[in-house]
Parts: structure tokens; sequence; C-alpha cells
């Protein structure tokens, strides 16, 4: 993006495809008309090209034909609050600024004055404090702090072991290994999740099998499975998206009488309860995620919760190159990986484990926050949370606007226009099997499964993270209804849409 005035400015004898070449260039969706004593005479939006480009008029035209003259200007003492203001409650990107003769002086962006971003880490003094110790002491890898971690974490979910690994993927990876998934097996898994746990089979070359998701919870819909189990299927794989727990009694009890493993992908789902008991204990095996933008982080990151002790064992030594995991064993009894945690990460992780519950109810009273004012806004469905849900962990928050009224497109409009507001979220999750990956090695395809495909064309993950504030809820909420009946204006024509 350039500011400078050779490029945004355009002489009002310049025709209307000089002005797109101006905001191609520019990055900035006007460019600036001026006149011969180079004085701001008006103003041409990439929107009021659009419109007049549909209209018919030839891109040959004067620049002059359709910018508008009736602006909105500031001085350079006009103060950046002022400057907001004006710009949130007009929906203006963008305001020029003018010198006292009327010759154009700068440019003022919206994004310049607003930022809220999609996620931010939350690091405390305390946790820099427990870094630096842990750089100062004998230790980087494979020392005690792991072994802390791991304790706290078990003893959190309710489980008997914590292996400790540089990612939620590797963790999953892990778990395939263990459980001996491998080729000519099929794991049975949804299609609307982040695209690591799809790929964990993939890794031993066993076959991902999708089963669409149910359209509240949007995780795994257990009534869907039992069509899909072959004689190859050897686990099912839900995973708790956005931090909901999927429907686990009927998935463990199918697991049962067809005698399945069942890994469940909590990577998202830190903290919440299913029916009274913790994400992550309820398969044979759990894998948890703890990237920055996650309940916990611990930079890069991840762990394995089980009560197999033999998996356990196993987990330890394939996460260390398969080394045999006996004190002073060097024997390598298995195939195995780097996938070890750092000292640095694992210290991360037990301080903030220490304020878990903190964390997790300053990110509910955010989801309050969104609530209570996003449901007052037409065709936006809130996240739904169900009575088996007694403690949400919310991951992400994420809104569907409904598909009767904006089409996927649309939607991604609605994500661009609010990015231009500073307002920065992103779809999410994009259908799995559609990806390239997925249409080429098995040969998916659009209306393959229907729900995830709707709900993923309809989500917008808004900014989230500990320290959003009210006041930035508020402006994320008030952009969103904005923005929305820009591209929908009527909203008396939405059907109040709750699904
Ligand atoms: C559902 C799900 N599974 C797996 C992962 C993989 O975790 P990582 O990025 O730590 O490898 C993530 C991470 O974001 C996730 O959201």
């Amino acid at each position: 993006m350039t500011k400078d005035l050779n490029i945004i400015c355009v002489h009002r004898s310049k025709t209307i495809k000089d002005a797109i070449n101006s905001i191609y260039q520019s990055g900035i969706r006007a460019a600036f008309v001026i006149d011969d004593q180079k004085k701001l005479a008006g103003i041409v939006t990439d929107g009021d090209i659009r419109e007049a480009v549909l209209a018919g008029k030839n891109l040959n035209s004067s620049v002059t034909d359709i910018m508008i003259t009736s602006l909105i200007t500031a001085t350079k003492d006009t103060s950046p609050s002022e400057l907001l203001k004006t710009m949130t409650e007009k929906s203006i990107y963008q305001i020029p600024i003018v010198n006292p003769d009327g010759t154009m002086a700068d440019v003022v962006l919206l994004i310049e004055l607003k930022q809220v971003p999609l996620s931010k880490q939350d690091i405390t003094s305390e946790e820099v404090e427990a870094i630096k110790e842990v750089l100062s002491s004998p230790y980087l890898t494979i020392g005690p702090k792991i072994k802390e971690f791991e304790s706290v974490f078990a003893d959190y979910i309710g489980m008997k072991h914590a292996i400790a690994v540089n990612s939620g993927t590797s963790g999953l990876h892990l778990a395939m290994r263990a459980f001996e998934i491998k080729d000519g097996n099929e794991v049975i898994t949804t299609p609307f999740s982040f695209i690591a746990s799809a790929n964990a089979p993939l890794f031993e070359r066993a076959k991902p099998v999708f089963v669409d998701i149910d359209e509240k919870t949007l995780c795994i819909d257990p009534a869907k499975i039992e069509e899909k189990i072959t004689p190859r299927t050897k686990a099912i794989l839900p995973v708790d998206i956005f931090g909901y727990v999927a429907d686990m009694d009927p998935i463990l009890d199918i697991a049962k009488r067809h005698n399945l493993i069942v890994i469940e992908d909590a990577c998202e789902a830190l903290g919440s309860e299913y029916k009274g008991k913790k994400a992550g204990s309820f398969g044979n095996i759990a894998a948890f995620g703890f990237t920055p933008n996650k309940q916990i982080t611990t930079a890069e990151g991840g762990i394995i919760v089980t009560n197999n002790d033999e998996v356990a064992e196993l987990c330890r030594s394939m996460r260390n190159q398969g080394r045999e995991e006996k004190p002073g064993s060097l024997a390598y009894t298995t195939l195995g990986y780097n996938y070890r945690m750092t000292e640095l990460s694992a210290a991360l992780g037990v301080t903030q484990m220490k304020r878990i519950e903190e964390i997790l109810a300053r990110r509910s009273q955010i989801a309050s926050l969104y609530n209570e004012r996003l449901k007052k806004i037409k065709n936006v469905h809130i996240p739904y949370v169900g009575p088996e849900i007694n403690k949400m962990s919310w991951f992400v928050y994420v809104i569907q606007l409904n598909p009767e009224k904006f089409s996927r497109q649309e939607r991604n409009e609605v994500i661009a226009k609010l990015g231009k507001r500073g307002v920065n979220c992103r779809d999410r999750f994009p259908p799995i099997h559609l990806e390239p990956l997925y249409v080429g090695t098995f040969g998916y395809k659009a209306g393959d499964f229907p729900i995830t495909e709707r709900v993923s064309g309809a989500t917008i993950a808004l900014p989230f993270h500990n320290n959003l504030t009210e006041e930035e809820v508020i402006y994320v909420c008030d952009s969103l209804e904005k923005v929305l009946s820009e591209i929908n204006p009527d909203p008396r024509k939405g059907s109040g849409f709750r699904p």
C-alpha cells in the first residue's frame, strides 16, 4: 500500500480507467481527483466504479462523471478519535487530509486508527520469569518442567498419563501409531475441522472416512457413523470443534459395539465439560494443542492423555526417536520421531495452567458479551451451547450468517469489509473433503457433506482473545451490523434465522 500523492491523486482530465489504475497501484480503496491547482475536487471509490461499470459506463469516460464532490475531509489538526468517530459512523474507510489552501496533504485510513486482532496470546510477567528461569537452568529439553507440566495436565483432565509433545498434530500422529492404525485401515472422522485431524490417519496410510456434522453442535453426527463402518474401520476420531465436546455417549456406545478405538481430538477444547467430564477424558487417547490462539499456549506444543500404561510408555518412547523408556537405557526399540516439547514451552504451559480457570472465565465473559449484542442482529446465528455441555471452554467465537440471505461469496465479502474496518475475522473451517489434497486423493466433490458445506460457507470467526475489551466487542458488533446492512440492505427480509 502506498500513500504517494502522485499515485493516489488523478487529475480531473483523466478517465475512470486511470482511477482504477491509481486504486490498483495504491491499494487504497479510492482515488482522489484534483484540479489544475492541485486542489481536491472529488473522490472516486472502488464501489463507485463498480456501480458505474454495472450501469454500462465506459471506462474511457471522464473520472469527473462519477466522482463525488460532497466530500468529508479533515485537516492535520483533526484528532484521531474524531477521525475514527466520523469514519465508523459514516462507514468511510479513508478521509483525505487537506491543507488550508485546499490541496491534498495526506490520507488517513480506518485500518490505521483501529485494529482488533483475530487472536492474541496472553503472556504475563510471571510466564516471562518462568521462561527466564529455564534459560538459566541446566535443561532446555527433557527436563523437570516437562514432567511438571505432564503431571499438572493429567490431574486437570483426570487421566492417568499425559505425554507432552511439540504439537497437537504430533500428538494425533502418535495416537495413530500407538493403536497400530495403518495401511488398509479406516478412521471415521469429521470433515469440519482443522486439517490436522484428518491428516493424522493419512500419515500412516490409513483412510480418513468422513461423516457429516450435526448442524447444532458442529461436531460429527453420531447418527450417521454406523452406516460408514466397514470391516476396515479401526477407530473413530471425533473432534471437539471450537471447544464444543462431541456427543460422546453415542460415540462411545458405537465404538464399544463395533470394537473400535476412540481417539479424541481435544486440541480446541481444554477445560470444556460434557455431562460433568472433561474434554479429552472419553476415548482411549486424546490430543490437545497449544498454539498461541489456544486457551493456553506453549508457543508450539501439544499433549497426549491416556489411561493406558502401555500406550503411554510407547508414546513417550516414540516422541523421543523410539528410545526405550527405561532409566539409563539408550536402546532404540521402536521407530520414533523427534516430537519432544522444549522445557521453555513446558514452563509456559505450567504457568498458564495455574490460571486456567481465570482464563476460561474471562473467555466465557467475552462470549457472553458477544451473545448479548449479536442476538439482536438479524441473520446472525450465535454459537449454540447445548445442555450436555455443562462447561464450555471457548476456543474461538464463531457466528453463522443466514445462508438464505448471505451466500458464501457474500460472507467472504463481509469478512473483507470487516477487515477494512480493522476487524480481523476469518472463515473457519473450509470443508476438509474439498481441499485439493482430498479431492485429488479420494475424489470427494461438492455436495458430499451438505451440512459441513453449508455451515462452512456461513461461518465468521470474530476477534477473540483473553484481553479483548468490552469496547472492542461493541466495535466488532457495530461494524458487523453495518457491513451486513451494506451487503443485504433490507434486514426486514431476514428470516430471524436460528438453525
Ligand atoms: C482440531 C485441531 N486438531 C489438531 C490441531 C493441530 O494442532 P497443532 O497446530 O498444535 O499441530 C489443531 C490446531 O489448531 C486443531 O484445531
